[in-house]
């Protein structure tokens, strides 16, 4: 373990961020309320916020936190776009927030950078401990912007994911300093001849403010593999604070498998043993890391001290938390499955739009129904998961394998590609509880991502008076046991 002193002491447990919405502020602000690490997801919450808000904001927090945001014109603006005294009906659709390209409309940007402050702020109340916040690499373009709106609200951590963070550190840098990011942006058919394609995020225009200095969080890099955290580690200008490692067990996206690609009779990735991570090279790289993906008991914990990690990073256990952001049904349905023995949890290869190993649980009157997935009608409205391209005529545009087929195929998407894939953003959106309802009445059906395992789930679900959703507190109480345990 790195040795550091009082004033940097790290975290022993990490909850993960969990997207959409699953880890949102009271999950994270319970967790961090324990001494451990919370973390917001900041997938999409330009679009949460806005959901929020036009469901009238119950509990009256969003506003809480946008009487706190330092541009208060800014606050007010987002307020009048979307804000809907006493919530819409239940039947009437959200009201669309644009979709993201490589030149956002303003009016997006502030939505991002304000949903972003919200959900950590609100995070960081009634304690004084750490609050993070997720993203993945691969959501590229709102990426500054959310990385902004969470550090004007002191965010301690960023964790950043699938895909190589290597420009992180640098853009963390500039936007503490109030300086404009080019945050380049992969695009496909992008010729080494041409300019390469960025967004640009300028915080002295956006805040109005070139003077304000914001303070540095530490950055955790979630990697996969020792060569890509060695490369990281090597260049003191991508080297990030630490590293999570996290196997192919985690819920969510994971990496793809280093060997060949095998699947089993189930279509799922087959993982050998070229994807353990050698976690003597990553004690050697002397950054302090956390393992993640299945080591979420007291038995996880001290292995993973025992390897020199300096603790671990947990999702599973916390997704059926009273706190989390799942919504309740899901929560009960899930937990009744795993005391009944009965829970089923696929690694999907086919179902994220980005290509990654999705894992899914197979639940009824979700996505992984085959008929509910079948009856569902492609709508690509949020587009967070589109990616650009250049079309023939040298402009950028956009697509998504989970669009409707015709539209992708005529951007020049192969049908192939398009096999078998789920559009994550609605469905994920409905996972928790902000499900957009559709012009011939039916409702977006969820889609329930979540680890392989659930032994704590289990002991703290079993030990609770109903068996139903426990407090996140008790999860931090059973895997705090790992500590003392030798
Ligand atoms: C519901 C759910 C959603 C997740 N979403 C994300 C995500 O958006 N970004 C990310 O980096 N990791 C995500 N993860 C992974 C967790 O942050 C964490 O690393 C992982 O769950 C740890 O493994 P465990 O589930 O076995 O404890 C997710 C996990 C779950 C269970």
């Amino acid at each position: 373990m790195v040795a550091l002193n009082d004033q940097d002491m790290l975290p022993t447990i990490i909850q993960g961020g969990m997207g959409v919405s699953v880890s949102g502020w009271q999950l994270a602000r319970s967790v961090s309320q324990t001494g451990e690490l919370g973390v917001v997801s900041g997938t999409a919450l330009d679009v949460v916020c806005a959901r929020r808000l036009m469901m009238g904001d119950p509990g009256g927090h969003v506003r809480q936190a946008l009487a706190a945001f330092p541009i208060p014109a800014m606050a007010r603006r987002v307020m009048k776009r979307y804000y809907i005294h006493g919530g819409k009906a239940a039947d009437e659709p959200f009201r669309a927030v644009p979709r993201f390209t490589v030149t956002p409309p303003v009016a997006l940007q502030e939505l991002t950078v304000v949903g972003a402050f919200c959900e950590v702020w609100l995070a960081k109340q009634e304690h004084s401990g750490p609050v993070g916040i997720n993203f993945l690499r691969k959501i590229e373009i709102p990426l500054p912007f959310g990385l902004l709106g969470a550090m004007l609200a002191d965010v301690d951590y960023i964790l950043i994911g699938a895909g190589n963070p290597a420009e992180i550190p640098a853009v963390l840098r500039a936007l503490a300093q109030c300086e404009d990011v080019e945050f380049g942006v992969r695009t496909q058919g992008l010729r080494s001849v041409d300019a390469p394609v960025s967004v640009r995020c300028s915080p002295a225009e956006l805040l109005d403010d070139a003077g304000r200095d914001l303070a540095l969080p530490r950055f955790l890099a979630i990697v996969a593999s020792l060569d890509l955290a060695a490369g990281l580690a090597r260049d003191p200008s991508t080297r990030p604070f630490g590293f999570i490692v996290e196997g192919p067990s985690a819920g969510g996206h994971n990496a793809p498998p280093r060997g060949p690609r095998r699947v089993d009779e189930l279509g799922q990735p087959v993982y050998d043993e070229r994807d353990t991570v050698d976690l003597d090279g990553m004690a050697a790289l002397g950054l302090p890391f956390w393992l993640a993906g299945g080591y979420g008991t007291p038995a996880g914990l001290t292995q993973a001290r025992a390897a020199g990690a300096q603790g671990i990073q947990v999702g599973t256990a916390f997704a059926y938390s009273q706190e989390s952001g799942l919504a309740d049904s899901l929560k009960r349905q899930v937990l009744g499955k795993v005391l009944a023995g009965t829970l089923d949890v696929r690694s999907d290869w086919r179902a994220s739009p980005t290509g990654f190993p999705f894992r899914v649980i197979q639940l009824e009157g979700t996505v992984s129904d085959p008929e509910i997935a079948a009856a569902r009608k492609a709508v690509c409205d949020l587009g967070a998961l589109r990616t650009p391209f250049i079309k023939a005529n040298g402009d950028i545009d956009y697509r998504c394998p989970a669009e409707p087929l015709a539209v992708y195929t005529r951007k020049g998407g192969r049908a192939q590609n398009a096999e078998g894939r789920q559009c994550l953003c609605n469905a994920l959106m409905a996972a928790a509880d902000f499900p957009q309802q559709r012009p011939d009445g039916s409702t977006e059906p969820a889609i329930v991502t979540s680890g392989d395992d659930f032994q704590a789930v289990l002991a703290v679900a079993s030990s609770g008076s109903d068996g139903g959703p426990y407090p996140a507190r008790a999860v931090v109480d059973y895997l705090r046991a790992g500590l003392t345990a030798g």
